[in-house]
């Protein structure tokens, strides 16, 4: 690469950087707008957080029982069966994991429900599962509910590449119910609904009391927090004391500095206009927004000496696993056809996962920041915050990033608030739901 090239790289990417960097002034901007948007959510005010009541409070840790979930996520859908010991201990006993297919995703929602019910079958079959008697199951469903009990709740709008004709605007449990009877499974009563952030708090606080706050950062992004029932003004009737966890729904949240590629992103998506936060920090994404980059470089003669274009001109081409690959010291160039990659072309490349995921990873810090200070203004005690999701559980150096914001953000504070990995806490997380619902609905 001759001298003039190499300027140009250097100064593209410092600008880069610079477009994308979230510093301390834009994230203390972010808390203050999710403030705003929490207030206006909580109030039934126009708001890009929905702030949704999800009808159960945090459990007490005494819960006992076997119970059964069904966790739709983004990517799988996962059967488990639960056991509380009503000491703090849960304990998967069974599971099966389905990946969702994509003619699923895509199509109607009876085929959509009833692969579901089918899921729910072979889970009985395969664990010998005995149906001579009844059994409850909370449906964890990882998708925006405008929830109206515990056991019912309307699609607001898809996410997550999900389209399925017939389901937003309609009652899922009810749907749900519906396709296990077509299934001649009636025997199974579908008791509670619960949106995964929630499953996560749950799980997690069954163990630890110092929990109070749900986190996903996997192919979609969310968070839940319990809040004071007075403070949840567009639901009068919910009691007159006490908490209820309230899914933030914060993927939509749109206070946000966009740049042109989030631009192009956002236009080209399936929800134009919408989940902005989401798009900016989960593991859908990522991987395009590298794209999109690349391929600008690719135009301007920057890389690969401005051939291999077509490799990269496909959408989602690029994962945030091949992001992952490259930012752990290996690379993906194998799978775009590449050969002979140049050390400056690789060092590029490397510098673009790092700006991206930096800036996911600073994004969602900030917004952690924004929860625990709407309920603890002072950080005056602990905050362990349970998160899963494959982007803070595997993206090397993700959680050091998200780290580095809250100490920033929060100087020697930052250290009351704890970032602890709740591995496959909504699936563990909505059988505890089950065993609230069931006191809830036995009182
Ligand atoms: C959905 C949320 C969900 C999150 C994480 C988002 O796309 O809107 O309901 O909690 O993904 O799975």
């Amino acid at each position: 690469m001759n001298k003039d090239s190499a300027t140009m790289l250097d100064r593209f990417l410092s600008h880069l950087e610079s477009v994308f960097f979230i510093g301390l002034h834009d994230a203390e901007e972010i808390i203050s707008n999710f403030h705003k948007e929490m207030s206006h959510g909580l109030a039934g005010e126009k708001s890009s957080l929905k702030m949704i009541p999800s009808f159960v409070c945090r459990p007490k840790g005494t819960e006992k029982g076997k119970f059964l979930a069904l966790d739709l996520g983004g990517t799988n859908i996962r059967v488990l069966a639960v056991e509380l010991d009503g000491n703090r201990n849960a304990v998967l006993t069974a599971a099966n994991k389905s990946v969702i297919p994509q003619e699923m995703m895509a199509g109607t929602w009876d085929n959509l429900f009833d692969f579901i019910a089918d899921c729910v079958l072979l889970f009985f079959k395969e664990n010998d599962i005995g149906i001579h008697q009844g059994y409850s199951l909370t449906f964890t469903f990882s998708f925006p509910v405008a929830q109206s009990s515990i056991a019912s709740g309307k699609l607001i709008g898809w996410t997550k590449g999900f389209t399925a004709a017939g389901v937003e605007g309609e009652d899922v449990v009810a749907l749900l119910s519906e396709a296990l009877k077509r299934k001649g499974a009636s025997f199974i009563h579908v008791a509670a609904l619960a949106n995964d952030t929630v499953g996560t708090l749950m799980a997690k606080s069954y163990a630890d009391p110092s929990c109070d706050m749900g986190v996903i950062l996997g192919t979609g992004t969310n968070a839940c927090y319990p809040e004071k029932i007075a403070h949840i003004l567009k639901r009068p009737g919910l009691g007159a004391s006490g908490e209820m966890i309230v899914n933030m729904e914060w993927g939509g949240f749109n206070q946000l500095q966009t740049n042109i590629y989030d631009n192009i992103l956002d236009r080209a998506s399936l929800n134009p206009g919408k989940q902005l936060l989401e798009k900016m920090v989960s593991g859908m994404y990522l991987g395009e927004i590298a794209r999109l980059v690349i391929v600008e470089m690719i135009e301007q003669g920057l890389l690969f000496r401005g051939t291999s274009l077509s490799a990269f001109s496909k959408g989602y081409a690029l994962t945030t696993e091949h992001l992952a690959m490259m930012t752990q010291g290996s690379d993906f160039f194998a799978d775009f056809g590449l050969r002979d990659v140049t050390a400056a072309d690789r060092q590029a490349i490397h510098e673009i996962c790092r700006i991206v995921s930096t800036r996911s990873a600073r994004l969602a810090g900030a917004a952690i920041a924004a929860v625990v200070t709407w309920m603890d203004a002072n950080l005056e005690s602990e905050h362990t915050i349970a998160i899963d999701g494959s982007l803070f559980e595997k993206y090397p150096g993700f959680q050091g990033c998200m780290s580095d914001i809250l100490n920033d953000l929060l100087g020697d504070r930052g250290a009351m608030i704890k970032l602890d990995l709740a591995k496959d806490g909504s699936g563990i997380g909505a059988a505890i739901i089950g065993a609230v619902a069931a006191h809830i609905t036995s009182r």
